[in-house]
């Protein structure tokens, strides 16, 4: 699939390293407000052409548009590129305005086009894993959910982090793509939510790059506490925070009737580079509220055997999925349809500490399939250059 890159800034180099090794995904031009960038990104990668955003949006060759742009840009590219009759995968958040995004849905269907967003982590053996343990009944039917993220943000090893801590950005927008994604991939729908949340500080210190020492301020809440209620009747909880100096926390958890599923340190400093990672369960017959004496260590977690592959940083592995969904006629994975519910989520939950009361969720999306189990095997024969670690 021919695709334009549009917005090259940090993620891109992740994307361009893995659409060099992923078939059927091929990067013919790129594009950002800062063509001395995406000159340098075009070089490094191999990149024939470089020229403006409009010139990809026009070239009738360019079947999909690759939207690598800050958040508060999501919607109007994307927007432009179904409007010009092209597939589109975005970076997370999918929009900043629910309306935006419905548009967006909107226009795609009446043009026939794809609408694919990020977060694709979910696409990881990490996440594959409990999936199956899910569908094969390990911990009977799921009754809750959590999930906490404390990281203190982004302005130490972010050059320009400026937009985390604008409308569109915060922990909550930032962060809350992941866990949620993950949520709704592995338990369905959200139908309501209530929330809280405070920011910290008004300003904050950049303290890496050439504007080390320089203030920001911040407009939006850096901790967020939210409350989640399923279509299913599972109920969760979420926090994330830019306000966190250090925590034992951080756990990915679900509750079912049989047993736990536990995702220790969910790894949030990296950028939350979630794919992959040990996936431990508890059941019935192994919890330690049921053992006297009661053993201690984390080592009586069972590790699930994790056969998935895809479980270093696969950033653009739902671009890859949107591909093949555009080929076998299905709806993407990582679709904007649950782009479009996560975000309404969030912006509920955003909502729900101004109202004091529950926020219903209109939006639905479909709960993505699993990858097949021989996933990776089939990516190997389709052309795929490398596997993890390599
Ligand atoms: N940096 C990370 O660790 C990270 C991780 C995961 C996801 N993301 C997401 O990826 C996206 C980009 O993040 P980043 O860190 O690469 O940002 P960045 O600021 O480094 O790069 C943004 C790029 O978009 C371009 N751009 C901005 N507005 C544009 C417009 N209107 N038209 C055309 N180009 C435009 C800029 O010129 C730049 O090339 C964000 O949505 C972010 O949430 C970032």
């Amino acid at each position: 699939m021919k695709t334009g890159l549009i917005g090259t800034g940090r993620i891109s180099d992740i994307y361009l390293q893995n659409c060099a090794r992923l078939p059927g995904v091929e990067i013919v031009a790129c594009a950002s407000l800062d063509l001395a960038e995406s000159q340098a990104k075009a070089a490094q990668y191999g990149i024939s052409r470089v020229c403006s955003p409009q010139e990809i949006l026009a070239d009738p060759d360019i079947e999909c548009v690759l939207n690598l742009t800050i958040p508060a840009a999501h919607a109007d590219i994307a927007l432009a590129a179904v409007r010009s009759g092209k597939h589109i995968y975005s970076e997370k958040p999918f929009v900043t305005d629910q309306a935006a995004g419905q548009q967006i849905l909107r226009e795609a269907e009446e043009n026939g086009v794809l609408v694919g967003n990020a977060p694709d982590t979910f696409l990881g053996g990490r996440w594959q894993t409990v999936r199956r343990l899910l569908d094969d009944g390990v911990i009977g039917k799921p009754t809750g959910v959590g999930a906490f993220v404390g990281t203190h943000g982004t302005e130490r090893h972010n050059p320009n982090p400026d937009f985390y801590y604008q409308p569109g950005g915060g922990p909550l927008l930032d962060l809350g793509p992941y866990y949620l994604t993950a949520m709704v991939f592995c338990l369905g729908p959200i139908r309501r939510v209530a929330g809280m949340a405070r920011r910290t500080f008004d300003r904050r210190l950049i303290e890496n790059g050439p504007r080390n020492g320089e203030w920001m301020p911040v407009q939006v809440d850096t901790h967020s506490l939210s409350l989640l209620e399923f279509d299913s009747g599972i109920i969760g909880s979420m926090m994330v925070s830019f306000d966190v100096w250090d925590s034992e926390t951080p756990r990915f958890e679900i509750y079912g009737e049989e047993g736990t599923i536990c995702i220790a340190d969910p790894d949030p400093v990296d950028g939350a580079n979630i794919f992959g990672g040990e996936v431990l369960y508890r059941t019935r017959e192994t919890a330690r509220w049921t053992h006297k004496p009661r053993p201690t260590g984390r080592e009586e977690w069972q590790r699930a055997d994790n056969h998935h592959g895809f479980n270093g940083d696969w950033r653009g592995l739902g671009l890859q999925d949107l591909a093949m969904a555009a080929k076998q006629g299905r709806p993407p994975r990582a679709s904007g349809e649950m782009g479009l519910h996560i975000f309404e989520v969030m912006d509920a939950i955003e909502r729900a500490p101004h109202t004091g009361q529950y926020q219903d969720i209109d939006s639905r999306c479909t709960r993505p399939d699993r990858l097949p189990d021989n996933f990776e095997q089939e990516l190997i024969t389709a052309g795929l250059k490398g596997k993890d670690g390599d």
